[in-house]
């Protein structure tokens, strides 16, 4: 519609569609191509106006906004429909955006409010609409699982930092799983601002599919989409092996690698994620109580059945100074050491504190280039560079 956004009203007050029509009338981008007052209305006329945006009320007879909403959306995912309610309430939103909606605005609303929240959704459905294309393609997902028998082995720190690594040089799209469900500290390692957890996830897991499922992910700004953990330890009670297979069901085709960051337990979900790993990559420190740990897990993996090449040891803190020697360390675990990342506090520490990935802050460092070593090794970058090198010789 020469290029304007083309809006549809839903709402069985005539006053209200008569206000909105005032309030987007001098809006230069936005046309209000049709108005319809109860929910049936709106489907047949959404049908036949394909809009970009549906301003869709709650409460109508005939058919109330969310049921309408839930068909036009499954109809036409080209739409984006924003629910208009007197309702502020949280429980209420989800409901809305389990239906299918994208966006939520309260009355009484300003016009400078209105478009916003047009412009917004509309920014939003052509993103999705690109994310769209993309999965079109089939994107084929790899899971990385980052795990250890003992905690404070440096598992958050190498699993936050490689999935912002493999975002950067990879440029694809990375998911990051907290699933230390009881002490998780991605988000904080991160500094994220959390607004859905995997808690809640879980609790809106029945009408799930794999399009509303982002929404639960918060974006850091190096672009991983992240899954926080629970924001109380006691959470963790409610999610058990079958939602954590759905949810990585969900996630898989979204994203091309997801990388996950365990519980330092052998629990039932954390035993799931590792089943449906690519890699296993196994964190260990050079101190006794952690081998020792570290020999039992993996042989309980062995008696899991899990293949040798799926477990990738890895050894942080790494100096060979203090008591074990590396050797001796990989005779005592019966596995060679796949990748070893230097001890580095200053760096470390200081990027924790500051919720600042050192792979962004402080590349050059030894520790962040073993982690973007690692990140390239899992998503296979030197035999991709090696093959353009060949392409580019042939032509
Ligand atoms: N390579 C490293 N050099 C120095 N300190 C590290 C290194 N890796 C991790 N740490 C520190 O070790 C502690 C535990 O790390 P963390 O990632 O929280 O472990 P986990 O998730 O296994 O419990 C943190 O204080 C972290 O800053
Ligand atoms: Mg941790």
């Amino acid at each position: 519609m020469d290029g304007k956004i083309s809006v549809v009203i839903v709402d069985d007050s005539r006053e209200t569609v008569e206000n909105i029509r005032t309030l987007l009338r001098f809006e230069s981008t936005v046309e209000v191509s049709g108005a319809a007052f109860d929910g049936k209305e709106a489907i047949r006329l959404c049908e036949k106006l394909k809009p970009d945006i549906v301003l869709m009320d709650v409460n109508m007879p005939e058919m109330d906004g969310l049921t309408a909403t839930q068909i036009i959306s499954m109809q036409q995912p080209e739409t984006g429909v924003i629910i208009m309610s007197v309702q502020g309430e949280k429980e209420y939103l989800k409901k809305a955006m389990v239906a299918g909606a994208r966006e939520y605005i309260v009355k009484p609303f300003s016009s400078e409010e209105l478009i916003q929240t047009i412009l917004r959704t509309y920014e939003l459905q052509n993103r999705r609409k690109s994310i769209g294309k993309v999965q079109d393609q089939h994107i084929s997902t790899k899971i990385f699982t980052i795990f250890s028998t003992k905690g404070g082995v440096g598992k958050t720190t190498i699993a936050s930092n490689l999935a912002v690594a493999m975002a950067r040089t990879t440029k694809k799209r990375v998911a990051l799983i907290d699933l230390d469900l009881q002490f998780g500290d991605v988000a904080v390692m991160l500094n994220l601002s959390i607004k859905n957890t995997i808690y809640d996830l879980v609790k809106d897991l029945k009408d799930m599919d794999s399009d509303i499922v982002e929404d639960y992910l918060v974006t850091h700004f190096s672009g991983v989409s992240v899954l926080p953990a629970p924001a109380k330890p006691e959470y963790s009670e409610f999610i058990d092996a079958r939602h954590i297979e759905k949810i990585l069901n969900l996630l898989i085709g979204n994203y091309h690698y997801i990388i996950i960051d365990a519980a330092a337990s052998f629990n039932e979900t954390v035993l799931t994620a590792l089943d449906m790993s690519e890699k296993i990559l196994c964190v260990s420190t050079l101190d006794l109580p952690t081998i020792k740990n570290m020999k039992v897990g993996l042989d309980l993996m062995d008696s899991l059945k899990y293949p040798r090449e799926k477990i990738h040891i890895v050894l942080n803190k790494a100096s060979e100074q203090i008591g074990v020697k590396f050797k001796e360390f990989e005779q005592t675990i019966g596995h060679p050491v796949w990748a070893y990342i230097p001890e580095d506090s200053q760096t470390v520490i200081t990027s924790a504190n500051k919720g600042l990935p050192f792979v962004m802050t402080r590349s050059e460092t030894k520790v962040a280039r073993a982690i973007y070593g690692i990140s390239d090794a899992l998503c296979e970058r030197r035999a991709e560079q090696q093959k353009e090198k060949q392409k580019r010789k042939w032509i």
